[in-house]
């Protein structure tokens, strides 16, 4: 009894002692990992991992020494299928190498890859994978070779496959990446291949070292081992720097010269030195006039500003560049030069009349709106001054001017990007099929934010706006809007510019060309009116010729046909008659012909905030607010849809 019980024990300590042993040399949690990714994904049965062997003996799988983890998993070309379900390769907390390559994987990369944190190669190329860059693999520090080519990835590059700070390998040809090439700089970064992607923009500096078979089937990819970028202006304040101390060279070489042709003819009598010594004096006078720009000069501006540029400025060309400097006012959070503004990629969002207008993304992915003004009329003292009282405009309801630069050939103005766009484009953008109307509540938000945006110009900053229109109110992405473009007219010379859009243009000011505080109040009428009938102003669709939409509102509204003048999209919101009248009268108000009958600007925004408060307190504003909540039997149907007033005829 004693013995067999002994023996028991025996057994159990040594079957214990086998358990024991065998979870050692085992990677028991990494096994399980193992079998949970097999078991989740199809595959061509080729791989045959047996569950009863250790993990460490499996095609594909390598463990450490002590056969306690995983440090390598390489599956290629074993015909996997589908997503690699989550919680399953995360888990393998150890693993240094994973090789998916050449397989049928397709879905996104499972965030749970964030936690392999000792990951040195990732190889998932020529498999069906899709999404944006995946996040978890910029927290994988420790990578060296990152192979995402032949996959069907999307979306952008993300400035944070900086974090990567390890890598030498980096390989995503042959997918779906769109935008622009973010300034990747890992200091050890050997390879490097994007090509046949939907890239475009400028090839940051730092990558510009690549063949030009790293970029090569790109959308719209330039510069670096690729065509040059059209720079989409050209300042000339970079050239002069360059152009002195080589013109500054040549002259003293050609001294030399003289100075050795005199060493030779040392037996020449002094009467014949002199007579040298005044020729190479004269010589030396004409020289610098006929220098040529230098080759070192940036390519851009020798072409394009080469010779206004080089004529003039060689004396004073470093002191005018130190002073041609991008002027920055406090408050902003943006930190670049002009020369990063002029290696930015950069697309025309619109050609104004005062000039052309650049949405230009920085290297490190800023983006910023770059004005390239034209015709401007005064000096640059005036100039300075007029954008240092534009610069102290804080409002939420206006654009802050961020910078700006000025030379002989270039002014710049520098504005924070509105990615939601202009009222203009929400307004007239894709009328009819597929177009989401810009419904009741959101136009009286951007009534109101938009006049208080122009009260604070014109009471706290004593400044005339000067070019009010739907394209100059932008949008943040909450439907506040911004007023845009303020102030401008100064700079040229006080007067408008002939080529304005007609149609917000008060009456007195197409004579005078000059603007007023009461002529941004009629052009804000006109804003309104736009609001409201959901007319483009500068349109000449007002039945007779010569009609603008201020007197066609005042022809329709004075036949009684009130209802008529709205904008058909806003028939479908109940219960907002009473507020469009109103905004109606208060629009009516601002374009009278007399400026002295037009309400100051800040009256105008008080008899808006008016309206809303009387509508708010009804409480219908919730029928109102949505047209789908209309069905749900609380409202009453269609009937309220005609407005009382209507006289049709
Ligand atoms: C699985 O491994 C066990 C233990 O090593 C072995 O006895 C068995 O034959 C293996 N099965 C297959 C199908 O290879
Ligand atoms: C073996 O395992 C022990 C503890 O589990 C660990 O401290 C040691 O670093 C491991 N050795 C190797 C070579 O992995
Ligand atoms: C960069 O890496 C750190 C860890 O080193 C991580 O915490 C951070 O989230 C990473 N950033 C991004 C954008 O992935
Ligand atoms: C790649 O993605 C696009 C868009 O998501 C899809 O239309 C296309 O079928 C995908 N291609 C493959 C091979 O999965
Ligand atoms: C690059 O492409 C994107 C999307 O196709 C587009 O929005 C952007 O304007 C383009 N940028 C440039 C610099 O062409
Ligand atoms: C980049 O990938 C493309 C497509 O596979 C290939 O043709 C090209 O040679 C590669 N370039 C470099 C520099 O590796």
């Amino acid at each position: 009894m004693a013995l067999s019980s002994i023996s028991g024990f025996f057994v159990l300590f040594l079957s214990l002692f086998l358990l024991g042993r065998q979870v050692y040399s085992e990677p028991t949690q990494d096994k399980q990992a193992l079998l949970d990714f097999i078991s989740r994904t199809p595959h061509a049965n080729r791989l045959q991992w047996n569950s009863s062997a250790s993990a460490c003996s499996w095609v594909g799988v390598e463990c450490d020494a002590n056969q306690s983890h995983v440090v390598i998993l390489r599956l290629p070309g074993v015909g996997l299928m589908g997503q690699i379900s989550p919680n399953t390769l995360g888990r393998l907390s150890q693993l240094r190498v994973l090789s998916l390559r050449s397989n049928r994987l397709s879905g996104e990369i499972p965030a749970d890859f964030s936690q392999l944190k000792l990951l040195r190669n990732l190889y998932l190329q020529h498999n069906l994978f899709s999404g944006e860059f995946p996040a978890s693999l910029t927290q994988l520090t420790r990578l060296v070779r990152l192979d995402l080519s032949f996959n069907n990835f999307t979306g952008k590059i993300p400035f944070s496959v900086n974090n990567l700070t390890h890598l030498s390998g980096l390989f995503l040809e042959n997918n779906g990446f769109a935008g622009s090439l973010p300034s990747i700089n890992p200091s050890g970064l050997v390879d490097f291949n994007v090509s046949n992607n939907n890239l475009n923009g400028s090839i940051p500096e730092t990558l510009a070292k690549f063949p030009a078979s790293s970029f090569s089937g790109n959308l719209n990819l330039c510069g670096g081992p690729l065509n040059a970028c059209n720079p989409f202006f050209v300042s000339p304040a970079l050239s002069p720097t360059s152009n002195v101390p080589i013109v500054g060279k040549r002259s003293k070489k050609l001294s030399t010269a003289a100075i050795i042709a005199i060493a030779v003819g040392a037996g020449i009598i002094l009467f014949l030195l002199l007579l040298i010594l005044v020729l190479c004096l004269r010589k030396r006078q004409r020289r610098p006039n006929a220098a040529k720009p230098p080759k070192s000069a940036p390519r851009s501006v020798v072409t394009e500003v080469g010779t206004s540029s080089s004529k003039d400025d060689v004396a004073g060309g470093v002191a005018e560049a130190e002073r041609n400097k991008l002027v920055f006012f406090d408050g902003g959070a943006y930190n670049f030069d002009l020369e990063d503004l002029l290696r930015a990629s950069a697309e025309v969002l619109g050609k104004g009349s005062v000039g052309t207008s650049y949405k230009a993304v920085l290297e490190e992915g800023t983006t910023v709106v770059v004005k390239r003004l034209k015709d401007v009329a005064v000096q640059k003292k005036e100039f300075e001054m007029q954008m240092e009282l534009l610069g102290k405009i804080k409002h939420e309801n206006a654009v802050p001017l961020r910078a700006f630069y000025y030379s002989k050939d270039e002014k710049l103005l520098v504005y924070d990007y509105m990615p939601a766009g202009s009222l203009s484009a929400l307004l007239h953008g894709s009328r009819g099929s597929g177009r989401t109307p810009l419904d009741w509540d959101n136009r009286m938000k951007i009534a109101l934010s938009a006049g208080r945006g122009l009260a604070h110009l014109h009471v706290s900053g004593k400044i005339v706006h000067g070019n009010i229109k739907a394209s100059n109110i932008l949008l943040r992405s909450d439907l506040g809007a911004c007023i845009a473009d303020f102030g401008l007219n100064p700079v040229f010379g006080g007067s408008t510019p002939p080529n304005r859009v007609a149609g917000y243009r008060a009456p007195e000011v197409v004579e005078t060309r000059k603007v007023t505080f009461k002529s941004d109040v009629y052009s804000f009428g006109v804003l309104l009116l736009e609001l409201l009938t959901g007319k483009a102003p500068n349109q000449a669709s007002f039945g007779e010729e010569g009609i603008d939409l201020p007197r066609w509102v005042q022809s329709v509204v004075r036949e009684e046909w009130t209802a008529e003048v709205f904008d058909v999209e806003l028939t479908r919101y109940q219960n907002i008659e009473e507020e469009m009248v109103q905004l109606l009268q208060i629009a009516m108000a601002c374009v009278s012909t007399v400026p002295d009958q037009r309400p100051d600007i800040q009256v105008v925004v008080r008899m808006m905030e008016d309206i809303n408060r009387t509508e708010t307190d009804d409480g219908l504003r919730q029928s109102s607010d949505d047209p789908s909540k209309g069905s749900d039997g609380q409202t009453p149907p269609t009937e309220s849809r005609t407005p009382p007033d209507v006289a049709t005829p």
